[in-house]
């Protein structure tokens, strides 16, 4: 089964730190209030279990992962866990009363088929909760601009599509759904910059393997960092469809 966009769990966590409150404030205003009180929800390519306990004060959650150790993950935080591929979800039509997935997309190979199996086994809605749009990353200083590039490229060799945000429209179109499409909030403080940047330089390292201009780039990185003048972001899409 595919091991595809496998991640370390610390940037797992740094993700879902930051979209959490968000995530919580779209289940509370538009899903929701037409559903019954602690709703069934399928979380697909669920990973180690992190969005999942992040909202499990509202839905009754099932986790689905292809990687043996995420589905591990989940079931060690006590979440229900099964493993699976997106493509073919191993449950019958309108099982869940939803069915969400996020940052997982990217690294599906169909994704177009793997939303139409969310739609499946989904009663009502279906949540694609965070998907980034790495083409349209925005570094400053000016000597990080060759980042972007840097990362799209890595990205690719990993086997993800670093474009999955501006997609989302046309996968719901694809499948004739409308939907509430968004991106969304979230320009850090320069205290939470100071705090995240390591763990981003990480990311980006890794992910870019032993691309040459790297050193170069992290004297930048650390020398904006430390005259406060670092900025990074990276816009993070949501769609939000009902059946
Ligand atoms: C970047 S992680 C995201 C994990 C989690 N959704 C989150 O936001 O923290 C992507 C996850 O998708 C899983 N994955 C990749 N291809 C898959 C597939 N075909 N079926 C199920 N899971 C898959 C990977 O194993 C990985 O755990």
């Amino acid at each position: 089964m595919d091991r595809l966009g496998v991640t370390v769990p610390e940037q797992l966590e740094r993700q879902t730190k930051w979209l959490t409150e968000h995530w919580l404030w779209l289940l509370d205003t538009s899903v929701l209030p037409s559903l019954p009180a602690l709703p069934s929800a399928l979380d697909v390519g669920s990973g180690p279990g992190l969005v999942a306990e992040s909202i499990s004060s509202r839905l009754n959650i099932t986790c689905l992962d292809s990687d043996l150790a995420s589905v591990q993950g989940c079931r060690s935080r006590g979440l229900k866990a099964v493993r699976g591929d997106a493509h073919y979800l191993p449950f019958p039509d309108r099982s869940f009363d939803m069915a969400y997935c996020s940052f997982a997309l990217l690294w599906f190979r169909d994704p177009l088929k793997a939303v139409n199996e969310m739609l499946r086994v989904s009663r009502s809605w279906v949540l694609l909760l965070a998907e980034p749009d790495h083409g349209g990353r925005i570094d400053h200083p000016e000597g990080l601009l060759p980042l972007k590039e840097i990362i799209l490229n890595g990205m690719k060799q990993e086997g993800a599509d670093p474009l999955m945000g501006r997609k989302l429209r046309s996968l719901c179109s694809a499948l004739d759904m409308d939907a509430d499409i968004g991106i969304h909030p979230g320009a850090w403080s320069l205290r939470r910059m100071r705090k995240e940047a390591e763990g981003e330089w990480d990311w980006i390292s890794r992910t870019v393997g032993g691309t040459a201009h790297l050193e170069t780039l992290r004297r930048e990185w650390d020398r904006a960092l430390e005259q406060g003048t670092l900025f990074y972001h990276v816009p993070t899409f949501y769609a939000i469809i009902r059946k």
